[in-house]
């Protein structure tokens, strides 16, 4: 697995040493709904490539980080943030006027599959709309997607077929795949494997290290199993705050915080 250098900083300090370029750059960033303060002061940056675990217990604002980074909470009318977010090197709001942009370049895919009412097929080519290519170009493109997310072998037979037709771990990998037609600058996942069987999620878990040696992905998982297999790097989160951050090989060793080591172990947090 690769291991890109990693300048995650957390707490109060802003400061940036290093002359990589940072993908997802956070500054003092904090996040509402209304007057509660969800997340609060975090600071990240992430490289250019590699797998970002993020973990914490359930309503430490993992999915509210997400869902800033590709502004699905401003349609959210109670949600705000204050603070910096810079995606690919652009702030995330006046960088990018037309929000279809950003979304194209940060792919995202929930813990839930989301398949449209429509073919299996239909729903690779959806992402392809905006690009003009020959069918055979885009069958191509689908094809090399599908085999990307452990899928093609399963569904090449049945293109044509509702997608709704496709048990749940075969949905969350089309959502996979369907999501990287799109040739995503970032990847988001939110908790991908939560809802789906043990040989879809290692297929799935198979997917991220691979995509990761090529983008940045960011991933909520509470599998910290999964985590220790998948991570470049881990966030630990607990109460809208970064506890700790830094590579897997720190912060699954005894050099990491207490705090970080009885989550790690016990899966619970006192924060
Ligand atoms: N639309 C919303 N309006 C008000 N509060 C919200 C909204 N969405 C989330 N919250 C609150 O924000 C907090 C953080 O939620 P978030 O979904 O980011 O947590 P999480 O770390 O992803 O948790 P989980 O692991 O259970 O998915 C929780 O207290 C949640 O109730
Ligand atoms: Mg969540």
């Amino acid at each position: 697995m690769s291991s890109p250098k990693l300048s995650l900083v957390s707490g109060h300090s802003s400061a940036d040493s290093s002359a990589e370029p940072h993908c997802i750059h956070m500054d003092g960033f904090s996040a509402y709904y209304g007057d509660n303060c969800i997340v609060s002061d975090v600071n990240l940056r992430l490289p250019p490539k590699g797998v970002t675990c993020l973990i914490g217990p359930s309503g430490a604002g993992k999915s509210t980080i997400l869902r800033w980074l590709n502004r699905i909470n401003e349609e959210s009318e109670r949600a705000s943030f204050s603070g910096k977010i810079e995606v690919l090197g652009r702030d995330v709001l006046k960088g990018y006027p037309d929000v279809t942009e950003l979304r194209r370049k940060v792919g995202m895919v929930f813990q839930q599959p989301c398949v449209f009412p429509c073919s299996i097929y239909d729903n690779m080519l959806m992402g392809l709309r905006s690009r003009k290519l020959s069918k055979g170009e885009a069958r191509s493109i689908i094809e090399q997607s599908l085999k990307a997310a452990s899928l093609w072998d399963e569904v090449s037979h049945r293109l044509a077929q509702p997608a709704s037709a496709l048990s749940l771990g075969q949905q969350q990998r089309l959502c996979l795949a369907r999501a990287l037609v799109l040739e995503p600058e970032v990847l988001l996942l939110d908790e991908p494997t939560a809802s789906i069987d043990p040989v879809s999620s290692r297929a799935i878990e198979a997917f991220v290290i691979e995509q990761g040696r090529e983008i940045p992905i960011i991933m909520v998982t509470h599998n910290i199993g999964q985590a220790k297999r998948i991570s470049d790097h881990v966030i630990f989160l607990c109460d809208g705050q970064i506890v700790e951050q830094g590579t897997r090989a720190h912060m699954f060793s005894m050099r990491s915080a207490e705090k970080t080591r009885t989550y790690i172990t016990e899966e619970f947090c006192d924060c």
